[in-house]
């Protein structure tokens, strides 16, 4: 590293990028990793249809479906800033890594597929971005498609998500008919489809363009500039506490498979997107990011990157200090030290090691199995745990047994370690003591199969219980068994707690209705 720490902390931009699938997501990691030369070509991230990135077996299941299971970590420089990007899994079977990997940036990019406008996973996600509090950049995707109205969107936005919106820039056409955009951060007009010199048009004070051009006759010029004046008079003024509050999303429009508006988006995204952010811990004392003892968290741990080893990979955010490959860390929950001498960094879809690291950034520790999810490790004297991470409602149920009776021993050792990785949820029935397992996405039912008969040499047999509405209780000592039905079980999760676990919203109210005393709660 050749700046002094303190710059390069301050230089760390850490952000993930939050979508429904097919809005734009890979293509648009691509062409920021492209802009900041850490690949020559699009076209090779994630391979999804190279099927370049089989780097463990159980990642078979990936490649037959063509899908990302776990978030990677991409870095790139830009403009002086080391820009890590995050990756979610974007296809419908996301899994609670997904959720937790928003645990671990300071801000999120959100894309929109403008013909789509917001879509389910995205309003789940955002809903987790919400809850920390983080800043939400929206890039409006696919301008050079028919789609839907700019202004209706951003009314979508508002309605639907419930976040002010501030437009950075505003559509000149679309479709076919997309002339550009007219830059109202920086005062000009990008062009689409003119020479390099062309590209920008500046602007006077007032916003009109400097010298005439054919572009002031069209309609869709015309349309923007009024447009463009309503929201000046009637929109959100631009506030950049707001923004870094989460409370006004700035939106960008463009088109990421042309590279259209890629790059001042970035630009300006990084003008506004914050440096790495302290950290609380569970006595609510705050962790300076520039604090000097190294600090960090696990959120995310990964099995068998590698095939030839049955080892883990842990993922670390730093929260503060620089971390030095060799040094050694504490584990305050299991009072343990570790040499961190295998660790890796990750740049697209190739791992190095890593020798120097700093709050902000994400390493990846070699785990032979004593790290959890949510694990705070300290490279210092002191001894605190950052507060926990989130558990999140699983919304999918299965009934587990093993296939063969004599496996027991083995089964509920797997169930155990998997569990305490995050890869899946536990529960129990109350008097049968059947295992269920809870999952967010179908897909974690698939990985835990695959992972208990390779890793602990079990057959499992699923039965699937569906989609069910989960609620935990506040006043437990009011609930009688009698309350559980068919449309209602009754079970206790891994830290013992009463759950119900509704058949649909509708047994829910219904059961409200029945027990008003009873008061239930979900997780996030
Ligand atoms: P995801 O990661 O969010 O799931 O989306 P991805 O980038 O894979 O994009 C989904 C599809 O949308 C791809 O088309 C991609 O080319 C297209 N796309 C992305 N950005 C734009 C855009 O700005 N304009 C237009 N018109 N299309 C865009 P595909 O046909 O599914 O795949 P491919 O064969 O193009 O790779």
């Amino acid at each position: 590293m050749d700046k002094p720490i303190n710059e390069e902390i301050a230089s760390r931009r850490t952000f993930a990028i939050i979508s429904h699938p097919d809005a734009g997501k890979t293509t648009i990691t691509e062409k920021l990793l492209y802009f900041g030369g850490a690949i020559r070509d699009t076209g090779t991230v994630k391979g999804r249809k190279s099927g370049k990135f089989a780097t463990s077996d159980w990642m078979e299941i990936e490649k037959q479906r063509g899908i990302s299971v776990t978030s990677s970590v991409m870095q790139f420089d830009y403009d002086g800033k080391r820009v890590n990007i995050l990756d979610t899994p974007g296809h419908e079977d996301f899994s609670e890594d997904t959720y937790r990997t928003l645990m671990a940036v300071d801000a999120a990019v959100m894309m929109v597929d403008v013909g789509r406008g917001i879509e389910p996973q995205t309003i789940k996600l955002f809903k987790v971005c919400r809850m920390r509090g983080i800043p939400i950049f929206t890039f409006i995707n696919k301008m050079d498609r028919q789609g839907k109205e700019p202004l209706d969107l951003m009314e979508e936005l508002e309605e639907v998500l419930g976040i002010e919106s501030y437009a950075m820039n505003w559509p000149i056409g679309m479709g076919k008919e997309f002339l550009g955009i007219y830059d109202r951060f920086n005062n000009r007009i990008e062009q689409v489809r003119v020479k390099d010199e062309e590209r920008f048009l500046e602007l006077n004070e007032e916003g009109g363009l400097l010298k005439p051009h054919p572009m002031m006759e069209t309609s869709y010029y015309k349309q923007a500039m009024e447009e463009v004046q309503l929201q000046n008079v009637a929109g959100n003024d631009f506030d950049e506490d707001r923004i870094a509050k989460g409370e006004l999303t700035p939106v960008f429009f463009g088109s990421a498979l042309t590279s259209f508006g890629v790059q001042t988006f970035l630009e300006t995204f990084l003008k506004f997107a914050p440096e790495p952010q302290p950290r609380i811990t569970k006595d609510k004392v705050e962790i300076d990011p520039y604090s000097k003892e190294f600090s960090g968290f696990i959120f995310k741990i990964q099995a068998n990157m590698n095939p030839a080893h049955r080892d883990r990979i842990a993922f670390v955010r730093i929260v503060s200090g620089k971390f030095e490959r060799g040094m050694t860390v504490s584990v305050p929950r299991i009072s343990r030290t570790f040499k961190l001498t295998q660790t890796t960094q990750f740049l697209a879809d190739d791992r190095e090691i890593v020798d120097e690291a700093v709050a902000g950034d994400i390493i990846g520790i070699h785990d032979t199995g004593n790290y959890q999810i949510g694990d705070t490790i300290i490279g210092g004297k002191s001894s605190f745990v950052f507060d926990a991470l989130p558990q999140f409602t699983p919304e999918l149920f299965v009934r587990v047994t093993a296939k063969n009776v004599m496996k027991s021993k083995h089964f509920h050792k797997g169930i155990l370690q998997l569990v305490q990785e995050g890869a899946i949820q536990y529960y129990r029935t109350l008097h049968t003591e059947e295992v269920l397992l809870g999952a967010v996405g179908q897909l974690q039912f698939e990985v835990f199969e695959h992972r208990m008969k390779n890793e602990y040499n079990v057959e499992v047999r699923m039965e699937h219980l569906g989609a069910k509405v989960a609620r935990w209780i506040e006043n437990e000592s009011d609930v009688s068994e009698s309350m559980a039905g068919q449309r209602a079980m009754l079970v206790k999760d891994r830290h013992e707690k009463l759950v119900f676990l509704f058949e649909n919203e509708f047994s829910m109210r219904w059961f409200h209705d029945k027990h008003p005393s009873i008061n239930l709660y979900n997780l996030l």
